[in-house]
């Protein structure tokens, strides 16, 4: 299984103004990486770049909207031409909307499968024939526990992160072929802006600092999953085995109150 390493080329984070994708650049910059960050949001990404000033390698802004299909497209190239190629992709940009049997269909949800599906999948798509091309590259795509199985208020999320999971289990095969490699990441909680509107309990909940580096030691171990705190990740794949008469009476009363 290919490993990219710092010399290979640059490497490109989504969703790089907060939260995950920000603290997952310092630290591959910290490893001595280039890392061109992108989300929509340019201020919050120049000072990131000011942030990373002084450790090995830098970040730079790379602004963009990852529903724009054509714009990653230009935008995969723009990186390519100015900075060599992307040897390293980290395709985090993503929201959780809570939701419930009302909202089925309605903006939250169109909102969550738009961004969290059609985003990774719009920037799958260029680095899968550039890098399938050059026969090189690694790519990780966000996904989280959460789409291991359904789980209460997380319809939309739930399922549009099980769709990016089986997505790259079907798509690892192709890549595999073209000497592409492909991860999922399945983070537990991680205190982000995003949980930071939780109201419910997180168990296990990580610092930032701590998820970023287990992200990106995962990147450097390889295997197809990054997975953590195992004492969430397991469990819950456990959970998933069981006759569905036990699953929904245990998560029902773990998560009764919630
Ligand atoms: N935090 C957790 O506990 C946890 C656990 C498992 C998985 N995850 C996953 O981790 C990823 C990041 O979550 P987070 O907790 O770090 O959330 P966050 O702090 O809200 O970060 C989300 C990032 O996505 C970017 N983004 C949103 N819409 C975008 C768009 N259309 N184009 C480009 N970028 C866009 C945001 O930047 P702009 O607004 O500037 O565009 C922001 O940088 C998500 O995929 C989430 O599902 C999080």
């Amino acid at each position: 299984m290919y490993r990219v390493s710092p010399a290979d080329g640059v490497a490109w984070v989504t969703g790089a103004s907060s939260g995950i994708g920000r603290g997952v650049c310092l630290e591959l910059a910290r490893r001595g990486y280039t890392v061109a960050a992108t989300a929509r949001r340019a201020p919050e990404l120049e000072e990131l770049a000011l942030e990373a000033q002084g450790l090995a390698g830098r970040v730079i802004p790379v602004p963009g909207d990852v529903i724009d299909r054509a714009g990653m497209e230009a935008l995969v190239a723009c990186v390519e031409a100015e900075h060599g190629p992307i040897a390293l992709a980290f395709l985090n940009a993503g929201t959780y909307v809570p939701d419930a049997a009302g909202d089925l269909g309605g903006e939250g949800f169109q909102k969550t499968f738009e961004l969290n599906v059609g985003g990774a999948t719009n920037c799958l798509a260029p680095l899968v024939s550039r890098m399938g091309a050059r026969r090189k590259g690694q790519i990780a795509v966000n996904a989280s526990v959460a789409g291991y199985g359904g789980l209460p208020r997380s319809i939309a999320y739930g399922a549009s992160k099980s769709a990016i999971i089986v997505m790259c289990e079907s798509l690892k095969f192709d890549l595999d072929r073209s000497g592409v490699t492909l991860q999922i990441v399945c983070p537990g909680f991680v205190k982000t802006p995003l949980t930071d509107k939780n109201t419910f309990p997180m168990p296990f909940l990580l610092e930032l600092d701590d998820a970023s580096r287990r992200i990106c030691d995962g990147f450097a171990r390889g295997g197809f999953e990054i997975a953590f705190p195992r004492r969430l990740a397991w469990p819950l794949k456990a959970l998933n085995m069981l006759p569905y008469g036990l699953y929904f009476k245990f998560v029902g009363w773990a998560t009764r109150g919630s």
